[in-house]
């Protein structure tokens, strides 16, 4: 199976089946609220920089897709909403276009935009040996100049790559490759559903990461993405690897504490609404990054994707007024309470 047909099945399952962990640990976290908060609406500022430019939102569109001519449209309608509304853009995977240059152009139309925060993508496990060559650094540089990104993400998938047939194997070697591509670019290591434990925070400190963008468990699971996949070709022995692992991970909010080693986090994974990135704010990010979320919205047209980013807007404000808070900063200070699964989780890490 090609990498490009394996994105278009990824984008089918994910936009038209439940392939989410069973546990949102963002609705475990209330927010004490003040009655009389004392404070304008219309005189909220949202706006954030991060890892050096600014954004009027703290939001992030998570890496999806690009690499089949059919993305394309999925990225320009998601690069048209974040410059319009001056947040952040990762794009998906660009093995793609490093194997195949002339899908180059699916990722390329963000560049085209101007996204205040672009964000390149490759794979851990491409970073070293498979059963194929690793990348080179020529292949990075190409995939960070496609995008014109301002820095480059680095996704951990080994969840996913266990439970699905032509996955990789090997981790061997990833450290010390993070920590080379660290010198040159703004790298920001992120999972992809499984959340980061407080030991790969420090070592990815210690490697000179830029960022730390947590996708923890909450929302998609790529376990369950591989699963269903797996199904549909009656591989039943991945179909249930696939299974067994759906729920598996980090909690997103308990990896926002554990990952916290004074660098930028992104709150990710299972983020949906602008109440969750106040959350995620409040629990120690400076962004909350969205995917599946997203994705709906840019399958439909730019102007959903307008809308959705409209609606998080005037969500996270509201958050705001109902707890007094003018500007972000004053968001970590909010009371929280936690409650349900997530305090099994705190009680003990
Ligand atoms: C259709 C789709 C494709 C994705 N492809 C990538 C990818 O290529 N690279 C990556 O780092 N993450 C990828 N992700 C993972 C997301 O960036 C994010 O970490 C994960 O989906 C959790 O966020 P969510 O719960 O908001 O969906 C993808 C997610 C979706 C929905």
């Amino acid at each position: 199976m090609t990498v490009e047909k394996r994105k278009l099945e990824h984008i089918e399952i994910i936009s038209t089946q439940d392939v989410a962990h069973d546990y949102n640990y963002w609705d475990d976290i209330d927010i004490i609220q003040k009655s009389m908060p004392e404070v304008d609406y219309d005189e909220i500022d949202t706006s954030t920089t991060f890892l050096g430019r600014k954004l009027k939102l703290p939001i992030l569109i998570s890496s999806m897709t690009g690499g089949h001519p059919d993305t394309k449209k999925i990225n320009e309608n998601l690069a048209r909403g974040a410059a319009e509304s001056g947040i952040a853009m990762g794009v998906g995977s660009e093995r793609a276009a490093i194997q195949n240059r002339a899908v180059g152009d699916s990722y390329s139309i963000v560049a085209e935009y101007d996204v205040p925060f672009r964000i390149a993508n490759v794979g851990a496990p491409q970073l070293i040996r498979q059963k194929r060559d690793a990348l080179t650094d020529s292949d990075i540089d190409y995939a960070v100049g496609l995008v014109k990104a301002n820095a480059l993400a680095v996704h951990f998938n080994f969840v996913q790559e266990l439970s699905q047939p032509e996955g990789d194997r090997n981790s061997k070697g990833i450290k010390r490759r993070v920590g080379e591509i660290s010198k040159k670019y703004k790298v920001i290591p992120k999972e992809t559903g499984a959340g980061f434990s407080m030991q790969d925070a420090l070592e990815f400190k210690q490697l000179g990461v830029a960022a730390i963008d947590v996708g923890g468990r909450s929302g998609t699971s790529f376990a369950a993405v591989e699963s269903v996949r797996s199904r549909n070709r009656e591989d039943s022995v991945k179909e249930r690897i696939g299974r067994t692992f759906w729920n598996w991970g980090i909690p997103s909010p308990i990896s926002l504490v554990l990952a916290n080693v004074e660098l930028p986090l992104i709150a990710s994974g299972g983020v949906r609404t602008g109440l969750d990135v106040f959350r995620g704010i409040a629990m120690g990010a400076t962004l909350g990054g969205l995917a599946s979320t997203f994705l709906k919205a840019a399958l439909q047209s730019d102007k959903e994707v307008s809308k959705l980013i409209s609606q998080l807007e005037t969500e996270l404000k509201s958050a705001m007024l109902l707890t007094g808070c003018s500007k972000l900063s004053d968001v970590k200070k909010v009371q929280r309470i936690y409650r349900g699964r997530l305090i099994e989780w705190m009680n003990q890490i």
